[in-house]
């Protein structure tokens, strides 16, 4: 499974990818106007510098709604570097800029996907990427992994190619069930993957061994 981070914020890009188990990065309007990165230039700008940090894509969300806004910005985008995917909404117009990129061989990512019709939809319009935002779903009393199952289900019954982006990631069970349903990629906040590392007996583990070590060998 694929580890992308979920965050426009270049200190923990630079954390997780320093952690060596980085494989992209997903970010949306809201993640950049948290790290106040606004206007045009600025935002072209703040992708350069993600795309200078890590090896793997860089989601880039559009932001308009209409298809030929869709097609100018994503254009515009993926002139930044080869690793940017362009991010478009899951949208009556957003599946014919799917299918207008993918007939053009551009990369895309479909966010806002919250059921397995939205999934079908956007593979048959050749997304590369569909992001099922399970966090989401899950705080609204529905089941996100049972929607990451449903899509993987149907992909593999057509052979289709679309990868399943396990999105809205909020904590380290969300990755492990991702990681057991078999979502190609999960894309969460550098916490959620630093939780993973985390058990009591390893830190006692390591205390023994260490004050063990140290008990043979006083003068080191
Ligand atoms: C997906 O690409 C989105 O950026 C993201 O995962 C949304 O997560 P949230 O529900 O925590 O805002």
């Amino acid at each position: 499974m694929k580890f992308f981070i979920d965050t426009a914020n270049l200190a923990e890009i630079q954390e997780a990818q320093a952690l060596g188990v980085l494989d992209g990065v997903t970010t949306n309007p809201s993640l950049m106007a948290k790290e106040g990165i606004t206007g045009r230039d600025n935002i072209m700008r703040h992708y350069k510098a993600i795309c200078d940090i890590v090896e793997g894509d860089v989601s880039a969300e559009v932001i308009s709604i209409d298809l030929a806004g869709m097609i100018r910005e994503g254009e515009e985008l993926i002139e930044i570097d080869d690793k940017i995917v362009v991010k478009i909404p899951m949208t009556k117009e957003g599946v014919k800029a799917l299918k207008y990129f993918s007939g053009k061989g551009v990369r895309t990512n479909c966010t806002l996907i919250f059921s397995a019709g939205q999934a079908l939809l956007a593979a048959k319009a050749g997304a590369t990427y569909v992001s099922p935002f399970i966090g989401r779903l899950d705080d609204i009393s529905t089941d996100g992994i049972a929607l990451i199952e449903q899509i993987l289900l149907i992909y593999r019954n057509y052979g289709f190619d679309t990868q399943v982006l396990a999105a809205s990631v909020r904590h380290p069970m969300h990755i492990i069930q991702c990681a057991e349903v078999g979502a190609d990629v999960m894309t969460g906040p550098l916490s959620a993957m630093e939780a993973l590392l985390k058990h009591p007996l390893t830190d006692i583990g390591l205390e023994k061994f260490l004050s063990d070590y140290k008990k043979g060998n006083p003068n080191t």
